[in-house]
């Protein structure tokens, strides 16, 4: 990966030139939010300085400025996923609100007492709660598709819940907590063979490789801006165009509606019909800068760069005495997360941040894949296509001190 511009890419990103308690900064929290180029920060800035206004309403010039730049995100977004038509492309706060939607329009039209939802023991909470919710509004019944403990999908047990009971699955395309990437298109494949709808959670995936619905063809896929180098408090929600036409409103309010009166509304079509509201606009069109920047990267370039970076951290990792990696899978994407003997992963977290260094040490929002594999938590060093293998360097010279520090 000798052609891939690192320092050039690096210096896009003004944050990475910080130092953390004079050391400068390693940033490896990258699963839990990314940081930002200056094309998306100056895109933010420039429509705050000179074209900001409320979108979809105004004749005057500025309103006018501000939808089409909004409108070109949303192409943009249409066309980084190869979505078929802009109308799929419904803006929402992040993947957690994009599951929420689903469940409580597609959700509650479509699933009756006794149906039965199937997610992976892998899930994170904002595609575990959603359904646990619908669940008890509905009385169906969550499933549960069992992993192994490299954290790998046990797909016989996964087909074998795949019955005429079930009405959707929703599955995690990429683990947060453990990086394992999922087969998602023999999933899909076997779920579509007997009518089942698939939704698919990319919010750890997108950053990390091309992601192409129709190829895929799922038939929802979410994810949040702030994970892909975009503003937060942006997120996607793609749905398959006959899927969304049907579903009801999420939200009620301006700019989802075609009429109002008091007796009753009628609604706007798609993609504005779930949009209710004035939008997060600046966040919108930074993340059409997010993808604009990305775009010239390339993401499978990408991919093949931060694959480096996981199979160097892992062999360096696995170098180090009393350190286990937590998510062994074959098919992995590049999150390292680890347990130290006899140091717990807040202490570790604490540690690498007198060192500049930036890990998450929790549950990851996760806290069943805690639960399995018996930890209260794990240290997470999560990259990013910014980080170098000489960070990686840094990082294991810091859980080495670490170790010897803590006899
Ligand atoms: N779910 C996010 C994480 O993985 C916040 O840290």
């Amino acid at each position: 990966m000798n052609n891939f511009p690192i320092e050039q890419l690096r210096a896009d990103f003004p944050i990475l030139a910080e130092t953390i308690r004079n050391k400068p900064l390693v940033y490896l929290d990258n699963a839990a939010s990314c940081q930002k180029p200056n094309a998306v920060i100056d895109a933010i800035s420039h429509l705050y300085r000179h074209d900001y206004a409320n979108i979809h309403r105004g004749v005057h010039t500025l309103s006018v400025r501000s939808t089409d730049q909004f409108e070109a995100a949303r192409e943009k977004v249409r066309a980084f996923i190869n979505a078929a038509s802009n109308k799929e492309i419904i803006f929402v706060r992040g993947a957690t609100e994009a599951i929420n939607l689903v469940a409580q329009t597609y959700g509650k039209a479509a699933i009756q007492a006794g149906d039965e939802i199937i997610i992976t023991a892998m899930e994170h909470h904002s595609n575990i709660v959603p359904w646990q919710l619908l669940c008890e509004q509905t009385g169906a019944v969550l499933k549960i598709a069992p992993m192994n403990q490299q954290g790998e999908l046990l797909y016989a047990e996964f087909e074998a819940l795949l019955t005429d009971k079930t009405r959707l699955l929703a599955v995690v395309h990429m683990s947060n907590a453990l990086g394992t990437i999922n087969p998602v298109e023999k999933m899909i494949a076997a779920a579509h063979a007997k009518a089942i709808p698939v939704l698919l959670d990319g919010a750890q995936a997108i950053p990390h490789m091309p992601v192409d619905v129709q190829a895929l063809d799922c038939d929802f896929y979410v994810f949040s801006g702030h994970k892909l180098y975009g503003p937060s408090g942006i997120g996607v929600l793609y749905g398959k165009q006959a899927l969304l036409e049907a579903m009801p409103p999420y939200q009620g309010g301006g700019d989802m509606i075609r009429t109002v009166t008091f007796e009753r509304s009628t609604y706007a079509g798609l993609p504005y019909k779930f949009e209710a509201g004035t939008p997060a606009i600046a966040e919108v069109i930074g993340l059409g800068a997010a993808i604009d920047y990305l775009n010239a990267i390339g993401m499978s370039a990408i991919a093949d760069y931060e694959a480096t970076l996981l199979t160097y951290a892992t062999e360096q990792a696995k170098q180090i005495k009393g350190l286990t990696i937590i998510g062994e899978a074959a098919e992995k994407g590049a999150i390292l997360s680890f347990v130290l003997e006899r140091i717990h992963p807040h202490d570790i977290g604490t540690m690498l941040d007198s060192l500049g260094i930036a890990i998450r040490a929790g549950h990851h929002c996760a806290m069943p894949v805690m639960d399995f594999y018996q930890v209260p938590a794990t240290a997470r060093a999560s990259f990013a296509m910014y980080n170098t293998h000489a960070e990686i360097d840094v990082l294991m010279a810091g859980i080495k001190g670490l170790i010897t520090a803590f006899g």
